[in-house]
């Protein structure tokens, strides 16, 4: 089986970049470890501080975060990296090339069940110009991002990883160490049967979405004629990880509670790396306003509505906007 390195060549990644993905991975892997401990290592449960978006940090959140920081801080290649559990953006070395942005630990209330949780991340150039602790050279669209993927932490350990040309996807090889190409230049299937929403919030949706969902559990007596299922992992990581390996539409649509929050998932550290992912995956992935890859981020912290996955039925479902 083919190694991340060789994949990497393949597909013509510079090597600073290759050098840059596998220092960002030998954190995932140390986090990869961290979490298989669980409470034996006494990493599981909250801290008594909140992030700046005023989320209770999970003890796993902070030591994620601490993990990635330290090692892209140290590397060189690193001007700046963006995350999550970062107020601001974090200075690292001046004459570094690129900007990191991450999502540490995605789906931490996840810890706490043994389920499903990963690190989600996205790598761009860093301009010349900029000082490294200047947030302004974070705020460019999705469609500048070099590289992007997320590491799933779940039965195996696996990556998901693009660097525009096509979406592969790793399984760690705990034996030695290494990233293996267990499933290469993957497709996502434009039709699907399978839809992933938090119906809970059904009520602050808008009508468009209401109805769209409706007709999604109409089944097959309903207006698409056809029985859907439907999934949610609470961890964006494992739900998107499904969507590359069978299809399926994924939604955090727009929602009214609260007009600075126009949707949960962060543009930065979630929505734009697996934007990137599904669309090298021949899917789609849209704001219900517009591709996210082109949304010019106002803060680093902003939050988008996210519609992802197979392509006809995110095509079906923008539809309903209109009807
Ligand atoms: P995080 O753990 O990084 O805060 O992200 C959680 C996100 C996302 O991964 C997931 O899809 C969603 O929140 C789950 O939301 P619900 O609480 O509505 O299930
Ligand atoms: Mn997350
Ligand atoms: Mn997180």
């Amino acid at each position: 089986m083919k190694r991340l390195n060789s994949q990497l060549q393949n597909d013509g990644a510079p090597l600073e970049l290759i050098l840059l993905i596998r220092t960002l991975l030998a954190g995932c892997k140390e986090i990869s470890f961290r979490v298989s401990q669980g409470a034996l290592a006494g990493v599981l449960g909250s801290t008594l501080s909140e992030n700046v978006q005023g989320e209770t940090q999970k003890k796993l959140d902070v030591i994620s975060n601490q993990i990635l920081k330290d090692i892209l801080s140290e590397s060189g290649y690193v001007k700046a990296i963006s995350s999550e559990e970062e107020d601001d953006v974090v200075g690292c070395n001046p004459d570094g090339n690129y900007l990191v942005s991450f999502d540490p630990l995605d789906g931490s209330s996840n810890t706490e069940i043994n389920s499903l949780i990963g690190t989600i991340f996205s790598i761009t150039h860093a301009p010349q110009w900029m000082e490294p602790n200047d947030p302004s050279a974070f705020l460019q669209p999705g469609t500048q991002m070099v590289a992007a993927g997320y590491v799933l932490y779940g039965p195996s350990t696996m990556l998901a990883l693009t660097t525009g040309r096509g979406t592969h996807i790793y399984t760690l090889d705990k034996t030695h160490g290494g990233f293996l190409l267990t499933h290469p230049n993957v497709k996502v299937p434009e039709q699907t049967k399978e839809f992933s929403i938090n119906a809970s919030n059904q009520r602050h949706w808008e009508p468009s979405m209401q109805s769209y969902i409706n007709d999604l559990l109409a089944g097959e007596e309903g207006p698409r004629g056809k029985n859907y299922n439907m999934r949610w992992v609470a961890a964006m990581v494992g739900d998107i990880h499904r969507l590359l390996c069978r299809g399926g539409i994924f939604m955090y649509p727009y929602d009214k509670r609260d007009p600075a929050k126009p949707g949960k998932l962060r543009l930065l550290y979630e929505a734009n790396p697996m934007a990137f992912l599904m669309e090298q995956a021949g899917g789609l992935a849209d704001t219900g306003d517009g591709r996210i890859l082109e949304v010019m981020p106002t803060e680093i912290h902003q939050r988008v509505p996210v519609l992802i996955g197979s392509k006809e039925e995110v095509e079906t479902c923008l539809s309903y906007k209109s009807k």
